[in-house]
């Protein structure tokens, strides 16, 4: 039997649900049954009715599930799925920084530990950063955290002065506003689509056609009558994009941008996984408590 009828197999006899994030291995992708960004991905988690749940993607994001809807079992398939930019800020860090700053209102990003948003007023996406934000009254100090490219890109579309993390993602912080300017003139014509976290998003605007969460770039890829799309983002979102549209050519802005973290899970270990109940993702309930309303707030919006 090949490993995808295994998994096949094994979802079915432990009744669990498999997500998997658009930056993991095609293969992990094409048995899961909902691939997505990290919102998508944490709306099916808080929605989901089978009793385990098999996270391929990264630990922050099995965390979020399993505060959303903490009866079910998650389960991370490698635990050295962590990621470099949830790394950036610990709560410690965090309790000084808001101490710095009574009153201030905290926006932690999604990639963030459980610990982190434990501390956090609301939570957000790349998809929702700039609604979520939006809903803050004018007159309250924000801080953002931990991505100082995607805060900025926050900053300059809603016009709002926060105070921003010096945190990055070392995957997208590589991808410059220098690198797309080539790459635009080297495909004269192509649209440029890019993630918000790439380095130094905002000041890559001018060479940009649409900054956009991994869902919205999927979305502009099934939609697009282009011939050639230029994509700054981790390049395992190009499976999704060549299957959904093969009239388009996607070409990444740089080959390199691979992920390790979304990179350690395989299928092998999808099917260990199953069949052998491993990792279990678990989270303290008084953490879970302190961190459920601020990511209800970031699923709500
Ligand atoms: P999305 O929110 O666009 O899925 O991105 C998550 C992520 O980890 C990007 O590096
Ligand atoms: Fe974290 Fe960056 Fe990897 Fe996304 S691409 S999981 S932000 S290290």
């Amino acid at each position: 039997m090949s490993l995808a009828a295994e998994v096949e197999r094994l979802k079915e006899e432990r009744n669990a649900v498999l997500l998997a994030h658009n930056y993991q291995r095609p293969e992990v992708q094409d048995v899961a049954d909902f691939v997505g960004d990290s919102l998508y991905l944490s709306r099916k988690a808080r929605d989901a009715d089978r009793p385990v749940i098999v996270f391929a993607g990264v630990r922050f994001m099995a965390e979020t599930a399993k505060i959303l809807n903490p009866t079910r079992r998650v389960l991370l398939p490698d635990l050295k799925a962590g990621c470099g930019l949830a790394d950036a800020i610990t709560a410690e860090q965090l309790r000084t920084w808001k101490a710095a700053h009574p009153g201030a209102v905290v926006v932690a990003y999604n990639n963030t530990s459980a610990d982190v948003k434990a501390e956090a007023d609301y939570c957000c996406t790349s998809s929702n950063a700039v609604k979520v934000v939006e809903q803050i009254p004018a007159d309250r100090e924000v801080l953002f955290l931990p991505d100082m490219f995607l805060g900025d890109y926050v900053r300059q579309k809603t016009g709002r002065a926060m105070h921003l993390w010096v945190g990055d993602c070392p995957v997208h912080a590589k991808l410059r506003p220098e690198g797309l300017a080539r790459a635009r003139a080297a495909h004269p014509g192509a649209p440029v689509i890019a993630h918000p976290e790439c380095g130094c998003a905002s000041a890559a605007l001018p060479h940009v056609d649409r900054v956009l969460s991994t869902d919205g770039m999927v979305r502009f890829a099934e939609e697009t009558r282009a011939p050639e799309v230029l994509v700054a983002t981790e390049v395992g979102i190009l499976h999704r994009m060549e299957r959904l549209n093969p009239a388009t050519r996607f070409t990444p802005i740089d080959a390199g941008a691979v992920c390790p973290y979304m990179k350690e899970i395989d299928l092998a270990d999808v099917r260990d996984s199953l069949a052998l109940d491993r990792y279990e993702i678990d989270v303290p309930p008084a953490t879970q408590e302190r961190a459920r309303r601020s990511l209800e707030r970031m699923v709500a919006a």
